[in-house]
């Protein structure tokens, strides 16, 4: 139904019981059109729209606007602008009937040209709030009267960490805890997915390995490490993204509240900009690509269990279908011991399939750093009816294509 001539200003609002996602603009006295607005009927105007979440009459004159029965849900993703982010986001609007709501502070280089792809491919089905997980206002306004939220917004590089702990465990560990608050009291009904770390088992070095040709191997542990392994948070990463994780897994005990963590493995795929401190596949092909030498800290051994993002997102999906189960559960998740590859292998696997072949200088190993980490997925597998599809030689010929496009262009 359209209304035509009626201008913003000269809209007003008669009885004032109209809460909205925005603001409605100042009234004016003008009274020639009345429109009788239910509750879930939105106005929108060219810019902006507003949600009627109560009945509300109005009064309104030379402005022209819409009134339509709002059907979506609200979706939050916090660092939606990042590489997982933006990949989410791409098919939450693909595949349902959610408005999302990115929140994110772009503080990782690069993400803004995320941002701008999205905002294109979305279109008006994303909006964009450039907000620091750090600041509870702007989180209360984000989440109110959200129905899913993903919690991606992070520091993530260890490096980093080490460097800055008290900025860390500020935006990682308390801005999580501002988010559940905000989460709790302006969205109690909302679900929300919240992306932990492997990290949060620290070093493992209890675990029996040994080192052979050019990787490690789990002796025991043939599956991986599941769930039940012990917390031991090494690093001020490690401990700001594990102290969070207990946070989110808690809100559910003790408030109730549907949240699901998922412990991720080494996660891989298109618009990731990896570099030296996170991203390491990414960060390998780029160099590769540039021609660049590149440092492989300790032995290059060390064993990663490799997961495409889509897959990621299928669970993400999945867990959220299934809520009722899933709510306040913790998964591992990761590509397997199909889909690893130590840093050594994955080099083999560059020169023979990419013809890719940066120069490597090697150094002393990173703190926490983990000599073999392969995911237990058994009870994602099982809860989720979920298993990985993308193999990982398949996913990283996606991933170097993506990356040539993206060297090529900047
Ligand atoms: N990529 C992986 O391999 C992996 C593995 C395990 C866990 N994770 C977790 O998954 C999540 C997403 O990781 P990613 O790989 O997409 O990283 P990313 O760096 O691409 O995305 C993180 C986003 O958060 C935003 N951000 C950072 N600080 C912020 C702040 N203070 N306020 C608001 N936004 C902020 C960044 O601008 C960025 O867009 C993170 O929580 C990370 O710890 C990732």
């Amino acid at each position: 139904m359209r209304f035509p001539n009626i201008e913003p200003q000269n809209l007003e609002v008669v009885r004032t019981s109209v809460r909205g996602d925005g603001e409605l603009a100042e009234p004016s006295n003008h009274e020639r059109t009345a429109l009788r607005l239910a509750q879930g009927e939105r106005v929108v105007f060219e810019q902006s729209e507003i949600m009627i979440r109560q009945s509300a009459v109005h009064k309104a004159k030379g402005f022209r606007f819409q009134v339509k029965t709002d059907t979506m849900k609200k979706t939050v993703v916090t660092g939606g602008a990042g590489f997982i982010g933006v990949n989410l986001v791409r098919e939450l609007v693909r595949k349902d009937d959610s408005r999302v709501v990115i929140y994110d502070n772009l503080s990782r280089a690069g993400v803004e040209k995320n941002l701008a792809w999205i905002l294109a491919a979305g279109g008006k089905r994303v909006t964009f709030v450039k907000g620091d997980i750090r600041d509870f206002n702007g989180l209360k306004k984000a989440v109110k009267g959200a129905s899913e939220i993903y919690h991606l917004a992070a520091q993530v590089a260890v490096t980093t960490s080490v460097e800055r702990p008290v900025e860390d465990f500020e935006i990682n560990a308390l801005g999580t805890l501002y988010l559940l608050e905000a989460f709790r009291c302006h969205a109690p009904k909302a679900l929300l997915v919240y992306a932990s770390t492997n990290k949060v088992y620290g070093e493992l070095l209890h675990i029996p390995l040994r080192k052979g040709g050019k990787r490690y191997h789990l002796l025991k542990n043939k599956n991986g490490i599941g769930e039940a392994e012990n917390l031991d948070f090494h690093s001020p990463y490690g401990n700001s993204k594990g102290c969070a994780d207990q946070y989110v897994r808690d809100y559910h005990r003790i408030y109730g509240l549907k949240t699901v963590v998922f412990r991720q493995s080494c996660i891989y795929g298109p618009r990731q900009f990896g570099n030296e401190d996170q991203g390491w596949i990414a960060h390998f092909i780029i160099k590769g690509l540039c021609g660049k030498r590149l440092t492989i800290y300790g032995d290059g051994k060390q064993v990663r269990d490799l997961l495409e993002v889509s897959d990621l997102i299928a669970a993400y999906g999945a867990a959220v279908k299934r809520i009722s189960h899933t709510a306040g559960r913790i998964y591992n998740i990761g590509g397997g011991l199909a889909n690893s590859f130590s840093l050594l292998e994955l080099l083999d696997f560059l020169k023979k399939d990419g013809e890719i072949n940066p120069v490597c200088d090697f150094s002393a190993w990173r703190p926490g750093d983990q000599k073999i980490f392969i995911s237990d997925n058994t009870t994602v597998m099982k809860d989720l009816d979920w298993r990985p599809k993308v193999g990982k030689e398949e996913g990283i010929r996606r991933l170097t294509g993506w990356l040539r496009e993206y060297v090529a262009g900047r």
